[in-house]
């Protein structure tokens, strides 16, 4: 996204240095709606409150950093896509954006389904009570011993990655007595990313199998042929943060063709195919998520219109949304503990976390916001860039972006839209301790997953 240096300064700078940022918010006490999760507004004192608690409670009982979450927000998203599409589609949640038993939960009481893609996903998925049947088993190298549980448990569907796979998962249930349903991911040469795709761009990367020079035909054929397998249809997943539907429009049009291929050479409709997940929410306010009814809209249209050009029954679709669900319903609240203004630069704002509770910035220069929770402050923007505690100078939470400028040791800062890849991706590095995610709900916050201890860490130091 291109954004350019803004004129109004920070008072320890006359020009304001290049960077990610856009002009200051004309207030920098309000939250846009876009970026925080739905309960989320400020009191009377000006403290912000979620679900009903204020940050600063939360902060007391349960410390700081810590993850968010605003179960309100997140059953609502989760409900929203199931509405959107309807009894004829399914909803896979994809688990790698965020997993816990409570989630699972969640999204069992909300009729979705859900997308893991590892052994520890689907023990989870298992343990906290989701239908074996509505779990699709994803990856590029599952082991044998995860194939065999996934099997075993009945799981709905083992999305095959490979031509070894193929035989592998056949011979797996054959040898439990089982004929497993599946689907064959295949790369159909688009990739899409933000707000751009390239529908040319070759099938250089290590999911599926490729669409080009008959690869995704050869493993339909050779699937078919296998009574532990019950081919059950195609997948294909474009890519991530995707706002723009035309990278959709390319993929199915070419899915479709595959499954023309297959009716003509084999006489069989195959009767699924899963479009995945990817779609974009607002990080910042100047991303522009859709909804998910427009979404099922253009999807279902483009599928079917696609389907009636080729003279097949429309599939039963499905997708894999992840970070559309949770994304926006977290908030990671941190507490400010060194503010070091550099003159002609910018001022750095050490909090309590970092790059071990969120990598994306330091991983994929992605954008964050950030805003002072625990009070309001009438005081001068002051361009900023968060930063952890971790020994390393990329260790960065939010790039670039304006705090007021009376910020201080002791205050709490939040950055919004951390509910995906941020706990699931993190990481002990320095030996920091990963935080806890406390879910809010009317007036109540509970801890879902806790925060780790030292003795956690050293459990696992055997020495
Ligand atoms: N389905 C499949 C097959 C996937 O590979 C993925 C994501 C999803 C669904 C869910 O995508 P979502 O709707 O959450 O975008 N760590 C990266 C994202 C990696 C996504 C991997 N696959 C990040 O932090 O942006």
């Amino acid at each position: 996204m291109s954004r350019s240096a803004h004129p109004a300064g920070p008072r320890h700078a006359d020009v304001l240095p290049e960077g990610h940022y856009s002009a200051p918010p004309a207030d920098l006490n309000s939250l846009d709606p876009k970026v925080w999760s739905r309960t989320v507004s400020r009191d009377a004192l000006g403290v912000v409150t979620v679900g009903g608690i204020d940050v600063k409670t939360l902060a007391e009982d349960h410390g700081t950093p810590a993850y968010v979450l605003d179960e309100a927000d997140f059953r609502d998203r989760a409900r929203a896509w199931r509405t959107a599409f309807g009894a004829d589609a399914d909803v896979f949640y994809a688990g790698k954006a965020f997993l816990s038993r409570a989630v699972v939960r969640w999204l069992h009481e909300e009729g979705l389904n859900l997308d893991v893609c590892s052994g520890g996903e689907l023990a989870t998925a298992l343990s906290a009570g989701m239908p074996a049947d509505r779990i699709a088993f994803h990856g590029n190298n599952k082991s044998t011993e995860e194939i065999e549980r996934a099997v075993r448990a009945g799981v709905g569907r083992i999305v095959l990655d490979s031509f070894q796979e193929i035989v592998r998962v056949a011979h797996i249930a054959q040898s439990l007595g089982k004929r497993q349903r599946v689907q064959i991911r295949i790369t159909v040469g688009v990739e899409a990313h933000t707000h751009e795709f390239i529908a040319t761009a070759h099938e250089d990367q290590k999911f599926g199998i490729p669409l080009a020079g008959g690869q995704a035909a050869e493993a339909v054929r050779r699937a078919l042929k296998l009574d532990g397998l019950e081919l059950i249809g195609i997948h294909s997943h474009i890519g991530s943060q995707i706002f723009d539907m035309s990278g959709f429009e390319v993929a199915a049009h070419r899915v479709v063709g595959l499954l023309k291929e297959i009716r003509d050479e084999h006489g069989v409709e195959l009767p699924e195919i899963d479009l995945g997940g990817g779609l974009g929410i607002a990080y910042t306010s100047d991303d522009d998520p859709r909804e998910p009814h427009e979404i099922a809209k253009a999807l279902t249209e483009i599928v079917t219109r696609e389907c009636e050009s080729a003279r097949l029954r429309t599939p039963r679709i499905s997708v894999e949304p992840g970070r559309a669900i949770v994304g926006p319903t977290a908030f990671t609240l941190y507490e400010v503990g060194t503010v070091k203004p550099l003159d002609g630069l910018r001022t750095y704002v050490s909090v309590d976390g970092g790059m071990s509770d969120n990598i994306r910035t330091a991983l994929y220069d992605a954008e964050y916001s950030v805003a002072l929770v625990s009070r309001v402050s009438d005081a001068a923007p002051m361009l900023s860039r968060v930063v952890g505690k971790h020994c390393e100078s990329g260790d960065i939470v939010v790039k670039d972006a304006f705090l007021p400028s009376d910020l201080a040791p002791g205050d709490l800062i939040a950055v919004p839209a951390t509910g995906a890849y941020c706990r699931s991706m993190a990481s002990n590095y320095n030996h920091v301790l990963r935080p806890p995610v406390v879910a809010v709900h009317e007036g109540e916050a509970r801890v879902i997953v806790r925060r780790e201890t030292e003795e956690d860490l050293l459990r696992l130091d055997v020495g």
